[in-house]
């Protein structure tokens, strides 16, 4: 049986989740349900959630993040038929559909139309060096949507707002440069990260001061980051920063095509796969 989601199950589902070692805690299952609770679905085996799958809405795009079926039964269908309920209901909304695809499950999106637009490497950072204690993001609000808007032709507003209210942005005036970061579960993430003048240089100006502050908010913990390959600024940072990659995703796109400036992205806004 497919139902919607619900609060009691970000548990189980959060259980899933680790066991994939998968950047993700309750207030992102949350942003999910209240986005687009239709597009929140839980496959049920014997009364017990074995399968999730969930959808985020932007103005003119959707995202598709969190599949996961308990690895007890994977292999038996059960994705399929989550993902084809969420495809039913999403291609009704929006005209183009997004996911970041984990290598092994890409043909099972290939056969579902996506086709990939470029890879995307996750880095692990570190930092001991405590820097300036960041400032809260929403005054940097106005800024970051319309640089955004300009990524990504989309407006990602909802996204952008409820990611800034829980996390610090920096802002490099030189290189018109936003970088936003917060604590999710045992680790820091980075995101969104764009530029206005993409540059190696100014893209490790940004990250290095992120570092710091980071350390001043967290202390020495593992930070995260997912960069697309297509930000040459941002990889050429991340590595000369002693970021080592630790995993890697395929940006997939299904329906209307959607011009993207990836060299201006220099990380998703969310690990979730929101986009
Ligand atoms: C990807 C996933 C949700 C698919 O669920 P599923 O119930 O196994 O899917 P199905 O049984 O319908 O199989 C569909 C396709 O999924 C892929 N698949 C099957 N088992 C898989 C596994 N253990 N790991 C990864 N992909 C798998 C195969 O391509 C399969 O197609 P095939 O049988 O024609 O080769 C599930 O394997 C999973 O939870 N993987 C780990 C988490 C993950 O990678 N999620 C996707 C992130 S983008």
């Amino acid at each position: 049986m497919i139902r919607s989601l619900r609060e009691v199950d970000f548990g189980r589902f959060l259980e899933l989740a680790r066991g994939e070692s998968w950047s993700c805690d309750e207030a992102e299952l949350a942003a999910f349900l209240a986005v687009l609770p239709d597009g929140c679905l839980v496959l049920e085996q014997r009364a017990r959630p074995v399968g999730f799958v969930m959808a985020y809405r932007h103005e003119r795009s959707a995202w598709i993040g969190n599949f996961i079926v308990d690895p007890a039964w994977r292999g038996s269908g059960l994705g399929t038929r989550l993902l084809e309920a969420l495809l039913d209901r999403l291609d009704v909304l929006v005209p183009t559909v997004y996911l970041n695809a984990a290598p092994a499950a890409t043909k099972l999106y290939r056969q579902h139309g996506f086709r990939p637009l470029g890879s995307v490497s996750r880095w692990q950072l570190r930092s001991s060096k405590d820097g300036a204690a960041p400032a809260r993001g929403e005054e940097h609000l106005a800024g970051l949507l319309a640089l955004d808007e300009r990524c990504w032709s989309d407006r990602r507003d909802r996204l952008l707002r409820t990611l800034i209210s829980g996390r610090y942005v920096l802002h490099d005036g030189h290189s018109g440069s936003y970088l936003a970061f917060g604590r999710v579960a045992d680790h820091v993430a980075i995101g969104p990260f764009e530029m206005t003048e993409p540059s190696p240089a100014a893209a490790r100006r940004v990250l290095e001061r992120a570092l710091g502050a980071a350390t001043s908010i967290a202390g020495d913990t593992r930070i995260l980051i997912d960069v697309p390959d297509a930000c040459p600024a941002a990889r050429a940072a991340v590595r000369s920063l002693g970021g080592i990659p630790i995993s890697g995703t395929i940006c997939m796109r299904r329906g209307a095509p959607v011009p993207i400036d990836f060299t201006r992205i220099g990380s998703f806004a969310s690990m979730g796969s929101k986009g």
